[in-house]
C-alpha cells in the first residue's frame, strides 16, 4: 500500500471514532484533506468546524461543512489531524504544513485529539524531522540563537509567512528525550509563538496506518 493510501486508511479509521454531532476541530495537511472529504458525506450530521489554517477551512468550505471562528464557540469535542512524526506514547512533532499554532490551539480546545498518521512517521523518539517553531519576524535571529545554544540547527522556512503573520525556523538535530520540558523551555524564549512538539497535549487517540491495517494507540 502506498503512502496516501494508507493515509486515507487512517482518515477512514478516524472518522469511524469521530462522534459526529456539534463542531469538530480540523488540522490541516493531506491526511487532514482526506478526512475533510469523507466529513463532506456526513455534512448534515454536524453544525460544522473550526479550522487550524486557511486551507483547511476553503476544503472545509468547498465539501459544504460550515466553518466557525474559535471565538465564537464553546469546547471543541474532537480534534483530528495528522502529524509529522509520533511516537507510540502519542507525543507529536507538528508544523511541517505551517499550521501548528492554530493546531496547537484547537487541539487544546478540544476535549479529544485523534491524530491519524502512516506508519512512516512512528519513531522510537522524536527528532528525525525538523523541529518547527514559528517566531515573530523581528526575533528572529535571536530565536536561531538560542536554537544553537539548545543544540540544534535552525534554518529559516525561506518564502514562507504562517496564517499568524509569522515566519517559521525549523530546527534539526535537537535531542528530544524529554518531549514535553523541551516544548516548555522553547515557548518560554522571547519571540517563540510556539513549537511543533505536541507533548503537553498529545494525542489522546493515535491512528497508525500500515501495510496490516489501522492499529490504534490509546
Ligand atoms: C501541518 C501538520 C500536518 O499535520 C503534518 O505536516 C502532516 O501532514 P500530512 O498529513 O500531509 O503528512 O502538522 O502543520
Amino acid at each position: 500500500m502506498d503512502q496516501n493510501a494508507k493515509k486515507l486508511a487512517a482518515a477512514k479509521a478516524a472518522l469511524e471514532l469521530t462522534e459526529l454531532e456539534g463542531i469538530l476541530g480540523i488540522g490541516t495537511g493531506s491526511t487532514a484533506d482526506y478526512f475533510i472529504d469523507l466529513l463532506g458525506q456526513y455534512k448534515h450530521r454536524i453544525e460544522g468546524a473550526v479550522a487550524s489554517s486557511q486551507a483547511s477551512a476553503q476544503r472545509l468550505k468547498a465539501n459544504g461543512i460550515a466553518v466557525f471562528e474559535l471565538n465564537g464557540v464553546g469546547e471543541i469535542s474532537t480534534y483530528i489531524d495528522g502529524a509529522d512524526e509520533a511516537t507510540r506514547d502519542r507525543h507529536l512533532i507538528k508544523g511541517g504544513g505551517g499550521a501548528l499554532t492554530r493546531e496547537k490551539i484547537v487541539a487544546q480546545a478540544s476535549r479529544r485529539f485523534i491524530c491519524m498518521v502512516d506508519d512512516s512517521k512512528i519513531v522510537a523518539k522524536l527528532g528525525g524531522f525538523p523541529l518547527p517553531v514559528e517566531v515573530i519576524p523581528m526575533a528572529r535571529s535571536f530565536v536561531a540563537r538560542e536554537m544553537v545554544k539548545l543544540g540544534g540547527q535552525p534554518e529559516l522556512r525561506h518564502g514562507y509567512t504562517t496564517d499568524n503573520g509569522n515566519q517559521i525556523i525549523d530546527v534539526i538535530g535537537l535531542e528530544i528525550d524529554e518531549p514535553t520540558q523541551l516544548e516548555g523551555l522553547i515557548n518560554q524564549i522571547p519571540g517563540v509563538v510556539t513549537n511543533g512538539l505536541f507533548a503537553r497535549r498529545r494525542a489522546d487517540i493515535l491512528i497508525v496506518s500500515g501495510d496490516r491495517g489501522v492499529e490504534q494507540l490509546v
